[in-house]
């Protein structure tokens, strides 16, 4: 089977979202065990996947706290992928940005994804393999002039992006490929509430990212690292 995941432990970050279901659906196919960190008990009671034998949670976990994020990654052994989809989104004009906006921006977009990124490949490096990493970005990460509105945003998802490439030729001699996906925006019920008279057609589903998602994170992966990969669909 292409992309096989059988008998590989897989982390995925913000998998009780959106992008995450539709990512934890692909694993599972793919024979992957999933592990579920999740904050709101919400998200997780209406989590298609809960019950899953493949798919372990792990409740109340908030990626910006150290410990929270060393106790999750230090329980699951051995690690082959790290998937880090959680994140926020804001969007004001600078002038109405205010710091702690910044701030919260930074935590729940950088921080979060840094600290993941670092526990994974301590997780990872224990086994003998080798693994994958792949965080979730956003178009103005690599297109800045789209994140005008929206810098708060923007800034903290270019760190994404640059805490990507970095990372990736850091630990690439330990067999660990890191990469980055920058969707535009996705067709989710959410997207569809903000925006009814958008174009919906036009943009990218999350089935169609979980997959490009899953080839960065799979055995199949060979040799790309430190890419940011455009999702953008028709958009
Ligand atoms: N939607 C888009 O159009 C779009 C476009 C480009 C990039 N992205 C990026 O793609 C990713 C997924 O988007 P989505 O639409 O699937 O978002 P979503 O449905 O809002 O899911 C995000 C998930 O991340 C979790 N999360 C966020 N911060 C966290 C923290 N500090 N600790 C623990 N969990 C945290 C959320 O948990 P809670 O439920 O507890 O909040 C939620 O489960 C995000 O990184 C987003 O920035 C999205």
């Amino acid at each position: 089977m292409l992309m096989d995941f059988s008998n590989r432990h897989v982390v995925v970050t913000g998998g009780t979202g959106a992008l995450g279901t539709a990512l934890v659906g692909a694993l599972l196919e793919h024979g992957a065990t999933c592990h579920v960190p999740h904050r709101s008990e919400a998200a997780a009671k209406s989590f298609p996947y809960r019950g899953n034998p493949g798919v372990k949670l792990y409740p109340n976990v908030e990626l910006t706290d150290e410990k929270h994020v060393a106790d999750l990654f230090g329980a699951i052994s051995p690690l082959w992928a790290s998937i880090h989809v959680a994140g926020g989104f804001t969007a004001d004009p600078l002038t109405k940005t205010a710091k702690v906006t910044l701030m919260q921006q930074l935590d729940t977009n950088l921080v979060s994804c840094f600290l993941c990124c670092r526990a994974a490949v301590n997780a990872i490096t224990r086994g003998k393999d080798g693994g994958r990493i792949v965080n979730v970005a956003a178009r103005p990460a690599i297109e800045w002039r789209q994140g005008a509105g929206m810098t708060a945003y923007a800034a903290s998802k270019a760190g994404v992006a640059a805490l990507t490439a970095a990372l990736a030729e850091e630990v690439a001699k330990d067999g660990i490929l890191v990469n980055a996906v920058a969707p535009s925006i996705m067709d989710t019920p959410a997207n569809r509430a903000a925006m009814p008279k958008a174009d919906h057609a036009n943009w990218p589903k999350v089935e169609n990212v979980a997959r490009t998602i899953l080839f960065l994170a799979s055995p199949d992966n060979q040799a790309a690292r430190g890419a940011i990969v455009p999702v953008y669909g028709k958009a």
